[in-house]
């Protein structure tokens, strides 16, 4: 009996493999230097602002959104720049990368002092209750740094902290628009004005 219960938690233990493939950082590393390095940075810190920085994010979410745009489901901004680069890539090939960028430092950014600080400050931390705008940390964390999604591995919400300016307005705008579709964030950008999301898109780019 103890036999038959040895034998039957290693087929489990290798059921559970197969249904979720080891991530391999090295062959992750070499996918990132020779095609990704050349816009979000070999450690995913991109000094550009219309590239994401990706260091620190969530494997599960560089994961999905490279899936994404992949297959031509997210299509906002200047996601067709990306797209043919990454066609070529297969699921295994996306998860390893995805998880060699999880693990790169992230270097932290600067908000620029002159731009309604407070006001960004204030969104993020306590939101504006008089127009239904909820705390930004309330899901991406105090820090910005996001949250594994229920312990899923499915969709996190992702890290900001430290993202390019630009970039956070871009998405703040396709979601209000409805070119990059998620119903937690289009609710929320359809309540913002320009200037409270240029606002917190700027303390954004300088919280670590
Ligand atoms: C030619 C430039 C280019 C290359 C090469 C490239 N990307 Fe991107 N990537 C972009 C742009 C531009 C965006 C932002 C799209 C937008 O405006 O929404 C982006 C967005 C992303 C996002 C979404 C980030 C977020 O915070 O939502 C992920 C993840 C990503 N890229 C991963 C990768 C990976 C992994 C590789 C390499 C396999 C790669 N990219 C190669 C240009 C590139
Ligand atoms: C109820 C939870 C929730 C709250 C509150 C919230 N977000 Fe989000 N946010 C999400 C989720 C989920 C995503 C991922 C959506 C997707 O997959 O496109 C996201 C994505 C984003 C992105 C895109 C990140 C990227 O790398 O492309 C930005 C920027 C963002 N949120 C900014 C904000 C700001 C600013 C606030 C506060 C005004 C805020 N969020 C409040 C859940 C939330």
């Amino acid at each position: 009996m103890k036999k038959y219960l040895t034998l039957l938690a290693l087929g489990l233990a290798a059921g559970a493999a197969t249904a979720a493939p080891k991530a391999d950082i090295e062959k992750g590393k070499q996918i990132a230097t020779t095609i990704c390095a050349a816009c979000h940075a070999a450690d995913g810190n991109s000094g550009i602002a219309m590239y994401p920085k990706l260091s620190a994010q969530h494997a599960a979410y560089i994961y999905q959104q490279t899936q994404e745009i992949k297959e031509g489901k997210r299509t906002a901004g200047s996601s067709a720049v990306m797209k043919p680069l990454v066609t070529g890539l297969s699921e295994q090939d996306i998860r390893n990368v995805a998880a060699y960028y999880a693990k790169q430092q992230a270097k932290p950014g600067e908000a620029n002092p002159k731009e309604e600080l407070e006001l960004g400050a204030r969104i993020f931390r306590g939101g504006l209750a008089d127009k239904k705008i909820p705390a930004c940390m309330s899901c991406h964390g105090p820090s910005g740094a996001g949250m594994p999604g229920g312990g899923t591995e499915i969709l996190a919400y992702p890290r900001i902290a430290g993202q390019h300016k630009a970039y956070v307005m871009t998405q703040l705008n396709a979601y209000k628009s409805g070119a990059r579709q998620n119903a937690m964030m289009a609710d929320i950008a359809k309540r913002m004005s320009e200037e409270e999301m240029n606002a917190v898109a700027n303390f954004i780019q300088g919280l670590h």
